[in-house]
Protein backbone atom coordinates (compact mmCIF):
# COMPACT_ATOMS: atom_id res chain seq x y z
CA UNK A 1 0.00 0.00 0.00
CA UNK A 2 1.17 3.59 -0.50
CA UNK A 3 2.97 5.13 2.50
CA UNK A 4 0.65 7.77 3.98
CA UNK A 5 1.82 11.09 5.41
CA UNK A 6 -0.79 13.19 7.21
CA UNK A 7 0.20 16.86 6.95
CA UNK A 8 -1.41 19.81 8.75
CA UNK A 9 -0.68 23.22 10.18
CA UNK A 10 -2.35 23.63 13.56
CA UNK A 11 -2.69 26.31 16.21
CA UNK A 12 -1.54 25.92 19.77
CA UNK A 13 -5.17 25.13 20.58
CA UNK A 14 -5.32 22.25 18.08
CA UNK A 15 -7.26 23.89 15.25
CA UNK A 16 -6.53 23.80 11.51
CA UNK A 17 -9.03 26.31 10.19
CA UNK A 18 -11.15 27.88 8.94
CA UNK A 19 -8.76 30.58 7.78
CA UNK A 20 -5.12 30.02 6.87
CA UNK A 21 -2.74 31.12 9.63
CA UNK A 22 0.62 29.53 8.90
CA UNK A 23 3.70 31.27 7.49
CA UNK A 24 5.22 31.28 3.99
CA UNK A 25 7.85 28.93 5.45
CA UNK A 26 5.10 26.44 6.27
CA UNK A 27 3.66 26.85 2.76
CA UNK A 28 7.10 25.95 1.37
CA UNK A 29 7.23 22.94 3.73
CA UNK A 30 3.87 21.73 2.38
CA UNK A 31 4.94 22.27 -1.22
CA UNK A 32 8.19 20.38 -0.65
CA UNK A 33 6.21 17.41 0.66
CA UNK A 34 4.03 17.60 -2.44
CA UNK A 35 7.21 17.50 -4.54
CA UNK A 36 8.28 14.34 -2.69
CA UNK A 37 5.01 12.40 -2.92
CA UNK A 38 3.03 10.90 -5.78
CA UNK A 39 -0.46 12.03 -4.78
CA UNK A 40 -2.50 14.21 -2.40
CA UNK A 41 -5.87 13.35 -0.88
CA UNK A 42 -8.30 15.88 0.66
CA UNK A 43 -11.76 15.80 2.14
CA UNK A 44 -14.57 17.36 0.11
CA UNK A 45 -15.15 19.81 2.99
CA UNK A 46 -11.85 21.52 2.23
CA UNK A 47 -12.83 21.87 -1.43
CA UNK A 48 -16.17 23.38 -0.38
CA UNK A 49 -14.59 25.76 2.17
CA UNK A 50 -11.46 26.74 0.28
CA UNK A 51 -9.99 26.73 -3.20
CA UNK A 52 -7.13 24.22 -3.07
CA UNK A 53 -4.89 23.53 -6.06
CA UNK A 54 -2.23 21.39 -4.41
CA UNK A 55 0.69 22.94 -6.26
CA UNK A 56 4.26 21.92 -5.53
CA UNK A 57 7.28 24.19 -5.18
CA UNK A 58 7.51 27.14 -7.58
CA UNK A 59 3.83 26.72 -8.43
CA UNK A 60 4.44 23.50 -10.33
CA UNK A 61 1.57 21.08 -11.03
CA UNK A 62 3.20 17.85 -12.16
CA UNK A 63 1.25 16.11 -14.94
CA UNK A 64 1.74 12.71 -13.30
CA UNK A 65 0.90 13.76 -9.73
CA UNK A 66 -2.58 12.77 -8.55
CA UNK A 67 -4.84 15.28 -6.76
CA UNK A 68 -7.78 13.46 -5.21
CA UNK A 69 -10.78 14.05 -2.93
CA UNK A 70 -13.11 11.82 -0.93
CA UNK A 71 -16.81 12.58 -0.66
CA UNK A 72 -19.66 10.43 0.63
CA UNK A 73 -22.28 12.94 -0.54
CA UNK A 74 -20.89 13.80 -3.97
CA UNK A 75 -21.47 17.48 -3.12
CA UNK A 76 -18.62 18.97 -5.16
CA UNK A 77 -18.52 22.68 -6.00
CA UNK A 78 -17.62 23.30 -9.63
CA UNK A 79 -17.72 27.08 -9.78
CA UNK A 80 -14.70 29.19 -8.87
CA UNK A 81 -12.50 26.21 -8.06
CA UNK A 82 -9.02 26.37 -9.58
CA UNK A 83 -8.54 22.61 -9.17
CA UNK A 84 -10.58 22.23 -12.39
CA UNK A 85 -8.77 24.94 -14.32
CA UNK A 86 -5.10 23.98 -14.20
CA UNK A 87 -3.13 20.74 -14.09
CA UNK A 88 -4.30 17.15 -14.48
CA UNK A 89 -8.02 16.59 -13.77
CA UNK A 90 -8.60 15.67 -10.10
CA UNK A 91 -9.96 12.29 -8.97
CA UNK A 92 -12.98 11.83 -6.73
CA UNK A 93 -13.64 8.79 -4.56
CA UNK A 94 -17.33 8.29 -3.74
CA UNK A 95 -19.76 5.49 -2.89
CA UNK A 96 -21.03 3.61 -5.93
CA UNK A 97 -24.57 5.03 -5.64
CA UNK A 98 -23.13 8.55 -6.08
CA UNK A 99 -20.42 7.79 -8.63
CA UNK A 100 -22.57 7.80 -11.77
CA UNK A 101 -24.27 11.14 -11.17
CA UNK A 102 -21.02 12.77 -10.06
CA UNK A 103 -19.27 11.51 -13.20
CA UNK A 104 -22.06 13.04 -15.31
CA UNK A 105 -21.82 16.36 -13.45
CA UNK A 106 -18.04 16.52 -13.73
CA UNK A 107 -17.74 15.41 -17.35
CA UNK A 108 -14.13 15.91 -18.51
CA UNK A 109 -13.31 17.99 -15.43
CA UNK A 110 -12.46 15.04 -13.20
CA UNK A 111 -12.40 11.27 -12.78
CA UNK A 112 -14.66 9.33 -10.42
CA UNK A 113 -13.84 6.06 -8.65
CA UNK A 114 -16.54 4.21 -6.71
CA UNK A 115 -15.23 2.65 -3.49
CA UNK A 116 -17.03 0.55 -0.88
CA UNK A 117 -18.37 2.02 2.35
CA UNK A 118 -17.79 0.69 5.85
CA UNK A 119 -20.53 -0.02 8.40
CA UNK A 120 -20.56 3.59 9.59
CA UNK A 121 -21.12 4.73 5.95
CA UNK A 122 -17.65 6.25 5.65
CA UNK A 123 -15.68 5.27 2.58
CA UNK A 124 -13.11 2.53 2.99
CA UNK A 125 -9.85 4.46 2.72
CA UNK A 126 -7.86 1.23 2.29
CA UNK A 127 -9.86 0.70 -0.90
CA UNK A 128 -8.92 4.26 -1.94
CA UNK A 129 -5.26 3.39 -1.34
CA UNK A 130 -5.62 0.23 -3.42
CA UNK A 131 -6.94 2.24 -6.38
CA UNK A 132 -4.17 4.83 -6.02
CA UNK A 133 -1.60 2.03 -5.91
CA UNK A 134 -2.82 0.70 -9.25
CA UNK A 135 -2.23 4.20 -10.61
CA UNK A 136 1.40 4.19 -9.53
CA UNK A 137 1.11 5.93 -6.16
CA UNK A 138 3.76 4.78 -3.68
CA UNK A 139 3.49 7.77 -1.34
CA UNK A 140 0.36 9.73 -0.44
CA UNK A 141 0.04 13.11 1.28
CA UNK A 142 -3.17 13.32 3.32
CA UNK A 143 -3.97 17.03 3.34
CA UNK A 144 -7.03 17.06 5.63
CA UNK A 145 -9.21 18.68 6.82
CA UNK A 146 -10.33 17.44 10.19
CA UNK A 147 -12.97 15.04 8.90
CA UNK A 148 -10.59 13.23 6.59
CA UNK A 149 -7.87 13.24 9.28
CA UNK A 150 -10.31 11.57 11.69
CA UNK A 151 -11.24 8.85 9.19
CA UNK A 152 -7.63 8.27 8.12
CA UNK A 153 -6.50 7.80 11.75
CA UNK A 154 -9.56 5.73 12.66
CA UNK A 155 -9.03 3.41 9.69
CA UNK A 156 -5.33 3.08 10.55
CA UNK A 157 -3.87 4.21 7.24
CA UNK A 158 -1.55 6.96 8.57
CA UNK A 159 2.14 6.02 8.71
CA UNK A 160 3.64 9.42 9.50
CA UNK A 161 2.45 12.74 10.93
CA UNK A 162 3.83 16.06 9.66
CA UNK A 163 2.42 18.68 12.00
CA UNK A 164 3.33 22.35 12.00
CA UNK A 165 2.59 23.87 15.37
CA UNK A 166 1.88 27.56 14.77
CA UNK A 167 2.11 30.15 17.56
CA UNK A 168 -1.55 31.17 17.20
CA UNK A 169 -4.67 30.61 19.29
CA UNK A 170 -8.04 30.72 17.50
CA UNK A 171 -11.05 31.69 19.53
CA UNK A 172 -13.50 31.35 16.67
CA UNK A 173 -16.69 29.36 17.26
CA UNK A 174 -16.36 27.73 13.84
CA UNK A 175 -12.74 26.66 14.38
CA UNK A 176 -11.98 23.26 12.84
CA UNK A 177 -10.04 20.78 15.02
CA UNK A 178 -7.14 18.76 13.61
CA UNK A 179 -9.31 15.67 14.02
CA UNK A 180 -13.09 15.61 14.28
CA UNK A 181 -15.62 12.85 13.94
CA UNK A 182 -18.79 11.43 15.44
CA UNK A 183 -17.12 9.73 18.40
CA UNK A 184 -13.77 9.68 20.14
CA UNK A 185 -10.80 8.03 18.47
CA UNK A 186 -9.10 5.14 20.18
CA UNK A 187 -5.40 5.78 20.80
CA UNK A 188 -3.76 5.66 17.36
CA UNK A 189 -0.12 5.67 18.46
CA UNK A 190 2.23 5.62 20.11
CA UNK A 191 3.80 8.09 17.72
CA UNK A 192 7.58 8.33 17.72
CA UNK A 193 9.29 11.67 17.13
CA UNK A 194 11.55 11.31 14.08
CA UNK A 195 12.56 14.92 13.69
CA UNK A 196 11.68 18.49 14.59
CA UNK A 197 12.77 21.93 13.45
CA UNK A 198 12.04 25.41 14.75
CA UNK A 199 11.03 27.83 12.01
CA UNK A 200 11.94 31.50 11.65
CA UNK A 201 8.59 32.72 12.98
CA UNK A 202 8.35 30.39 15.97
CA UNK A 203 6.56 27.54 14.24
CA UNK A 204 7.66 24.03 15.17
CA UNK A 205 7.80 21.47 12.37
CA UNK A 206 7.11 18.07 13.92
CA UNK A 207 7.62 14.73 12.22
CA UNK A 208 6.30 11.59 13.88
CA UNK A 209 6.20 8.00 12.69
CA UNK A 210 4.07 5.15 13.88
CA UNK A 211 6.84 2.58 14.00
CA UNK A 212 9.69 2.94 16.48
CA UNK A 213 12.38 2.19 13.87
CA UNK A 214 11.04 4.88 11.48
N1 LIG B 1 -4.43 23.95 8.41
C1 LIG B 1 -4.42 22.89 7.61
O1 LIG B 1 -3.40 22.20 7.50
C2 LIG B 1 -5.67 22.52 6.85
C3 LIG B 1 -5.59 21.53 5.87
C4 LIG B 1 -6.76 21.18 5.21
C5 LIG B 1 -7.95 21.80 5.52
N2 LIG B 1 -7.98 22.77 6.45
C6 LIG B 1 -9.25 23.42 6.81
O2 LIG B 1 -10.12 22.42 7.31
C7 LIG B 1 -11.46 22.81 7.05
C8 LIG B 1 -12.23 21.65 6.45
O3 LIG B 1 -12.20 20.58 7.34
P1 LIG B 1 -13.47 19.64 7.50
O4 LIG B 1 -13.15 18.70 8.58
O5 LIG B 1 -14.67 20.48 7.60
O6 LIG B 1 -13.55 18.91 6.08
P2 LIG B 1 -12.67 17.81 5.32
O7 LIG B 1 -12.01 16.86 6.22
O8 LIG B 1 -11.86 18.51 4.30
O9 LIG B 1 -13.83 17.08 4.56
C9 LIG B 1 -14.78 16.29 5.24
C10 LIG B 1 -15.61 15.64 4.18
O10 LIG B 1 -14.77 14.78 3.41
C11 LIG B 1 -15.48 13.64 3.07
N3 LIG B 1 -14.84 12.50 3.72
C12 LIG B 1 -13.73 12.48 4.46
N4 LIG B 1 -13.40 11.22 4.80
C13 LIG B 1 -14.34 10.45 4.26
C14 LIG B 1 -14.56 9.05 4.26
N5 LIG B 1 -13.74 8.18 4.84
N6 LIG B 1 -15.66 8.61 3.62
C15 LIG B 1 -16.48 9.46 3.00
N7 LIG B 1 -16.33 10.79 2.95
C16 LIG B 1 -15.25 11.26 3.58
C17 LIG B 1 -16.93 13.88 3.49
O11 LIG B 1 -17.47 14.59 2.37
P3 LIG B 1 -19.03 14.77 2.06
O12 LIG B 1 -19.52 15.74 3.09
O13 LIG B 1 -19.04 15.35 0.68
O14 LIG B 1 -19.65 13.44 2.16
C18 LIG B 1 -16.72 14.77 4.70
O15 LIG B 1 -17.85 15.51 5.05
C19 LIG B 1 -11.39 24.00 6.13
O16 LIG B 1 -11.63 25.16 6.90
C20 LIG B 1 -9.97 24.00 5.63
O17 LIG B 1 -9.51 25.27 5.30
C21 LIG B 1 -6.86 23.15 7.13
Amino acid sequence: MPRCFLIAAMTLCGHIGPSPFSSPEDRQHLETWRDQTDASLMGAGTLRDADPEMRGSHGVLRENRIRAFVSASGRIPLEKRRIFLHGPPPLFFTPSHVAKSLALTLGQRGGVHPVPSLQDKSLDLKAVLAVLKTQGTASLLLEGGGGLNYQALKQGIVDELLLTLCPKILGSSNAVPLVHGPCGLKETGPWHLLDYRIGNSGEVFLHYTRTADG
